[in-house]
């Protein structure tokens, strides 16, 4: 009999999910479009392919918001068509290995257990396992043996600053920052200097080509409406204006890095400064975030191989090699 198991990072742009049988990785927008309030139209890339675009009658949202789960009816239901797919159109009685937040309420851990209890999947056994674990083993990081790792995740909604050691979570912290944000900034900034309104999906392009226009010493071309004519226009960016709206947000991640090391204790801090800051998630790859975080810790600073993967990659290591089993720890022993 086939072993079936998952490995699901739930972030709140990308759904990432690891399926043993095959050794694969999925990555899809973690997004769903209902029809006339009850239908399901589409789910994960193509919904987010009509995102922004869609008539009124659909309705397209994200279900998960600032890293937990808003609405669990309809992240319920994506979890269920994206298993189906990957079993091949039908369910067959499968593990679950799932990754949590850390800095969140034991009710909001306990929510991603029950989503997968509850999304008519068949799971057997559900394993729990803290999202910066993972993202540690992911990076290649020997988590159950060093004193101290500082791991950084600059995801969608949110960024994830931890300190493990031997395997646990020692501090970690959850804060509101982001690619949106720095898409929003984008946004504003464009609105502020060329009054030009333009979308959420532009603004993510612009943010996404930085390096290369920096590299290039070339503008972005984008098109918006124009605030004054209300007409559609093309304008061009430069590096410098997106540049600078940027700052403010990579100080907010770079102040709360140097918040969680005062806080750490030292005992921890000479394996942290041997080995440096690990920075993974998404947008951690936007155009001198590094650099700045490295600049303003004095911290030596390891770029991720797979800065949107690392969770899952970690959640491949542990469902493969039982050396790291664990860190993974079973729901029904945590309060309520
Ligand atoms: N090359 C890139 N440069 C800058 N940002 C990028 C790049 N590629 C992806 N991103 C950004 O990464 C973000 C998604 O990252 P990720 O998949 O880690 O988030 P998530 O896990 O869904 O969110 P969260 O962890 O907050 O729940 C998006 O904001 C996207 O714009
Ligand atoms: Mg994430």
């Amino acid at each position: 009999m086939i072993n079936n198991v998952f490995g699901i990072d739930l972030g709140t742009n990308n759904i990432k999910i690891y399926t043993r049988n095959d050794d694969s990785v999925l990555v899809e927008k973690n997004m769903i479009a209902i029809e006339n309030k009850s239908t399901l139209f589409a789910y994960g890339n193509s919904a987010f392919d009509m995102y922004e675009k869609a008539p009124s009658n659909i309705k397209i949202s994200f279900p998960l918001s600032n890293g937990v789960i808003a609405d669990i009816k309809n992240m319920e239901t994506i979890i269920r068509y994206f298993i189906k797919d990957l079993m091949g159109g039908r369910i067959a009685p499968a593990d679950y290995l799932i990754a949590v937040p850390t800095d969140v309420t034991e009710v909001e851990k306990r929510a991603f257990y029950d989503l997968i209890r509850d999304a008519n999947v068949k799971a057997r056994k559900i394993m729990v396992v803290e999202k910066a674990v993972a993202d540690g083993l992911g990076m290649d990081i020997d988590v159950k043996n060093s004193q101290g790792v500082l791991v950084v995740n600059v995801g969608y909604e949110t960024t994830e600053i931890s300190i493990l050691s031997l395997g646990g979570i020692v501090l970690s912290k959850l804060i509101k920052a982001g690619g949106l944000k720095f898409d929003e900034a984008i946004k504003n900034a464009v609105r502020k200097e060329y009054s030009l309104i333009i979308g959420g999906k532009t603004a993510e392009n612009v943010k996404m080509s930085l390096e290369q226009m920096e590299k290039e010493d070339t503008c972005a071309v984008v098109y918006g409406r124009d605030i004054v004519t209300g007409l559609p226009v093309e304008r061009e960016i430069p590096a410098s204006l997106v540049n600078s709206c940027l700052e403010e947000h990579f100080n907010t991640i770079i102040d709360n890095v140097k918040v969680i090391l005062e806080r750490t204790p030292p005992e921890l801090g000479a394996d942290i400064y041997r080995h440096g800051i690990y920075l993974t998630g998404g947008a951690s790859q936007v155009n001198r975030l590094a650099e700045k975080l490295a600049n303003g810790t004095g911290l030596r600073v390891n770029v991720s191989e797979n800065p949107i993967e690392s969770v899952v990659i970690g959640l491949s290591k542990i469902i493969k090699d039982d050396n790291y089993k664990s860190v993974a720890y079973a729901i029904e022993g945590m309060s309520k």
